[in-house]
């Protein structure tokens, strides 16, 4: 499985024939490693409606056919482009062709009417993924203890999401094998040092941290 960052919450996860985008922002964000359509995703993930994460969702998915996954109210928002969608929401668990996608909890807000954000928790290949998306910390990702993740995907820019301390507690009680942080520096406001979450997360805890910078990719 291929890992690679492009930049604020926007991952690219290949896997065999399918490659799955999460949250791509990037038009509009000047640290994007790739251009919209240099993307040719077979899924797209979307945790919630603010532009920083549906981002460029639609024109990919209209031009690859990709397969949208998001909560209902952004998939009957998106789906009216005439875009294909999976619809879930916060404790469905839906199989697909790569494995399964769940729908789990995130605490903050969406952007879109009556919508909420969340997080996904994805099997692909032999490998689970949990994306946090946007979220404060809170006590459930202990539930994800269970899940027995093998990567997380954690925001910790702070401001409209965790910040380092917050997350280190998240991988605390999440207990992931591996960590690769997001959210933070694309903006002044979200300024962090992700080598301190990692100094921090790896003193204590069984986990290891991975700092991508926008272009990088990681084998896992
Ligand atoms: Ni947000
Ligand atoms: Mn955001």
């Amino acid at each position: 499985m291929l890992i690679e960052y492009l930049g604020h919450s926007a991952f690219l996860v290949t896997h065999d024939k399918y490659s799955l985008l999460f949250d791509p922002f990037l038009s509009g964000n000047s640290l994007a490693a790739k251009k919209p359509e240099e993307l040719n995703p077979t899924h797209i993930l979307v945790s919630h409606g603010h532009s920083d994460h549906i981002g460029d969702t639609v024109e990919i998915a209209k031009k690859n056919n990709s397969i949208v996954y998001s909560t209902f109210e952004i998939t009957e928002m998106v789906s009216k482009e005439g875009i294909k969608v999976q619809s879930g929401n916060i404790g469905g668990k839906i199989s697909t062709e790569f494995g399964s996608v769940k729908y789990f909890r995130a605490i903050h807000s969406s952007g879109v009417p009556g919508g909420i954000a969340c997080s996904f928790i994805v099997e692909i290949g032999d490998n689970k993924i949990f994306f946090a998306g946007d979220t404060a910390l809170f006590y459930d990702m202990k539930l994800l203890e269970a899940e027995k993740i093998d990567l997380a995907l954690l925001p910790i820019g702070s401001v409209f999401t965790m910040g380092i301390d917050d997350a280190v507690k998240a991988v605390e009680f999440i207990s992931p094998k591996t960590v690769i942080p997001m959210h933070y520096n694309t903006f002044p406001a979200i300024k962090q040092d992700p080598y301190e979450f990692k100094k921090m997360v790896e003193k204590d805890l069984n986990t290891k941290v991975i700092v991508l910078d926008p272009g990088q990719s990681v084998n896992y």
